[in-house]
């Protein structure tokens, strides 16, 4: 199922409607400035030679084994090669030469379990159980280039293993703990994992909740490459387990040699693959490779938020299941031999003051969280961050969606306490590391833009042609120079990655946001123009929910929108057309949710279930998703001319006004 593409002149966030009135400024204070980390004089710097700042970024922040021979390879573009020729280790770089440095003694990692159970890791300590880890997936069979599937909660095994995963030369595909036995099936399938890491389970709103039951199923279901099946015990829940496939993590760890010297790889060597979601119904295994991600995992978390590694506390509170938790609480972090804290569970367990008991316990100098969480916690309201201490922060970041000024505003003022820096930063799982954002102590920040490309990066917003658009005008987000952290093509598909970012506009990365730039040439990112919806700062494809409702064997058709949310952003809202003679019955909707719940995840559960007879399509049998976004955002339903039945719209509302409105959690 198609649909057409949405205007990218539509804000898709009621709050952001009004964003070109926007005209406060937050310029840096003098003393943040004086101290900054960043200077204006990179934007000069990189203008001046691209490539030779990219290239001293890489030789300054990394080890390299061997030096590399040329900064970029774009000859066979849209392919590209950066620091061809050096070769380094990625867990190298992120443990051992911080120990070698004299910083052994120095904490990479605290962490806080839900239940309120703490670890602190020094970088001695973390490196020791990585190079034991390393040992220990080599003994299971695990060699260079083979695949490790990782699913796991957000402890400190999470970095371990995927470190460990670096360190040999095993490339992780870590698999989100939200999503499904069967989306972890085919993740599995599509990478052909050699080994599963996963946990008995992990604690969620105050109760354990069980994984391991899931990598039975997804291995039930078919999973002829996975050999061995690790398993680490976070929360003692029992667990059915297959003799000479699994095998505890612990007993793996402590049967393992600490000695492990980190193999160096070539710069373009895999990573990691993370799957995402696209316009199809199939996730795109992004591909990642080791010398230019790192780089600019590395100078982006440096400069971005004005570390300091031996007084900073830094605390992103992403889960490693996305892109952020990979370049932002694992790579870029640990390259730069920070000390964060790493957090479990939900923000409101035990009560819906955790965040800031932790900011407050930890002295935590640098947040970094979603607009989704923001929006959520200004909710509760501001008692709550006022009773602990947040006068250690001193710079907080956003990222995931949109942010609309209000909670722009809000979280500057009541968490920032009307002092820090915020910094909006734009990026996706294929950029691999952060592309648009003010840089501390040098931009003057405006609520609600993600402001200017960073230095390095070069960015643009064009029209339908592929112009560039004038001042104050929209269009669609593209990306004209190749960077060091760049997808380097989708697994086992490179015809896709050129037909999905490389195709609409010549010689230009689509991003597939929508975008506009102020009358300032500031950009504003606006959200998605294609059919992927952002919840929560999650990124969902409506055509893979589709794909999930029509395999229920009560659902003849369905068409699924996202609809404006003021807490999560979008909210998924699915139009179902039930199979003739099926029994609608009371409970349907429920059904058709849990239904997508297995399929893919809770998070892609449909918000709202709409039972209709009919959707509005073309005369070509595309499906106007536009009109179903009016009925799902309870607007006016817009121009319907070219409907091959102008009257289905008319049906629709109908039936709806005469349906009960719940069908929501
Ligand atoms: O629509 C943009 C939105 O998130 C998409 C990328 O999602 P994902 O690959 O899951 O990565 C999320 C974390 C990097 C983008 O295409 N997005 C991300 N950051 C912002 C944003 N939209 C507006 N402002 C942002 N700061």
């Amino acid at each position: 199922m198609t649909s057409e593409p949405s205007r990218p002149s539509q804000p898709n966030h009621p709050a952001l409607s009004n964003l070109l009135q926007e005209d406060r400024r937050f310029p840096p204070s003098p003393e943040f400035a004086a101290q900054a980390v960043a200077t204006k004089e990179l934007y000069d710097e990189a203008a001046r030679d691209r490539e030779g700042f990219w290239a001293k970024q890489a030789r300054e922040l990394l080890t390299w084994s061997k030096d590399f021979e040329q900064t970029l390879d774009w000859s066979d573009a849209p392919f590209a090669k950066w620091f061809a020729g050096g070769q380094l280790n990625a867990a190298y770089n992120c443990l051992d030469r911080h120990v070698e440095a004299g910083n052994g003694d120095r904490v990479a990692i605290h962490f806080e379990g839900e239940p309120g159970d703490t670890r602190s890791y020094t970088y001695a300590e973390l490196t020791r159980e990585v190079k034991r880890a390393a040992n220990a997936l080599t003994e299971l069979g695990v060699e260079r280039g083979d695949r490790v599937a990782i699913y796991l909660p957000m402890i400190p095994e999470a970095a371990i293993a995927m470190l460990a995963c670096a360190r040999i030369g095993a490339p992780h595909s870590v698999v989100f703990g939200g999503f499904s036995a069967d989306a972890l099936n085919s993740r599995i399938n599509d990478a052909q994992a050699k080994v599963v890491i996963t946990s008995d389970g992990g604690y969620r709103r105050g109760t354990p909740s069980a994984l391991k039951p899931a990598v039975d199923a997804a291995i039930a279901k078919g999973a002829d490459t996975v050999k061995h099946v690790l398993v680490v015990r976070r929360t003692g829940q029992d667990v059915d387990w297959t003799d000479g496939r699994d095998m505890w993590w612990h007993d793996a760890i402590e049967a393992a040699s600490e000695e492990h010297t980190a193999a160096p790889v070539d710069s373009e060597h895999p990573l990691f693959i993370l799957y995402t979601s696209g316009t199809t119904g199939k996730p795109k295994g992004i591909l990642h490779t080791t010398g230019g991600y790192l780089t600019q995992c590395a100078y982006t978390h440096k400069n971005v938020f004005d570390l300091k590694p031996e007084t900073d506390v830094y605390w992103c509170t992403a889960d490693v299941g996305w892109v952020t938790g990979h370049s932002y609480a694992v790579y870029g972090p640990l390259a730069n031999g920070a000390t964060q804290v790493m957090y479990e569970g939900t923000p409101d367990t035990p009560g819906r003051d955790r965040w800031w008991a932790i900011v407050a316990k930890y002295k935590v100098s640098i947040l970094y969280t979603a607009p989704t969480a923001i929006r959520t916690v200004m909710k509760w309201g501001e008692q709550l961050p006022a009773k602990h201490d947040l006068s250690s922060l001193r710079l907080l970041g956003s990222v995931g969606e949109p942010i609309n000024p209000e909670a722009w505003i809000w979280y500057r003022r009541v968490i920032g306490g009307d002092r820090t820096p915020v910094v909006d930063t734009w990026w996706q799982t294929e950029t691999g590391a952060i592309m648009i954002s003010p840089l501390p102590g040098v931009t003057e920040a405006k609520p609600g833009s993600a402001m200017v490309p960073l230095p390095g990066i070069v960015a643009d917003v064009y029209d339908d042609e592929g112009k560039p658009v004038p001042t104050g005008s929209g269009g669609y987000l593209v990306l004209t120079e190749p960077w060091p952290a760049m997808l380097r093509g989708i697994w086992g598909d490179p015809e896709r990655y050129k037909e999905t970012y490389w195709s609409r506009f010549e010689d230009v990365y689509f991003a597939g946001d929508g975008a506009k730039k102020d009358d300032d040439g500031d950009i504003w990112v606006l959200g998605r123009v294609d059919d992927v919806m952002n919840v929560s700062g999650h990124r969902l494809s409506t055509t893979e929910i589709e794909s999930a409702l029509v395999s229920h064997e009560k659902v003849a058709e369905a068409a699924v929108v996202g609809a404006a949310d003021e807490m999560t952003g979008q909210a998924v809202c699915a139009f179902v057309i039930l199979r003739g003679g099926a029994d609608e019955g009371p409970d349907i909707a429920t059904e058709l949710r849990n239904h997508v719940a297995k399929e893919i995840g809770p998070i892609a559960k449909p918000r709202q279930i709409m039972i209709v007879a009919e959707l509005p399509k073309t005369r070509s049998g595309k499906i106007m998703r536009r009109l179903l976004k009016d009925v799902a955002e309870n607007r006016e339903v817009g121009d319907v001319t070219t409907l091959a039945d102008t009257t289905v719209m008319r049906l629709i509302t109908d039936k709806l006004a005469s349906q009960p409105k719940a069908q929501e959690d």
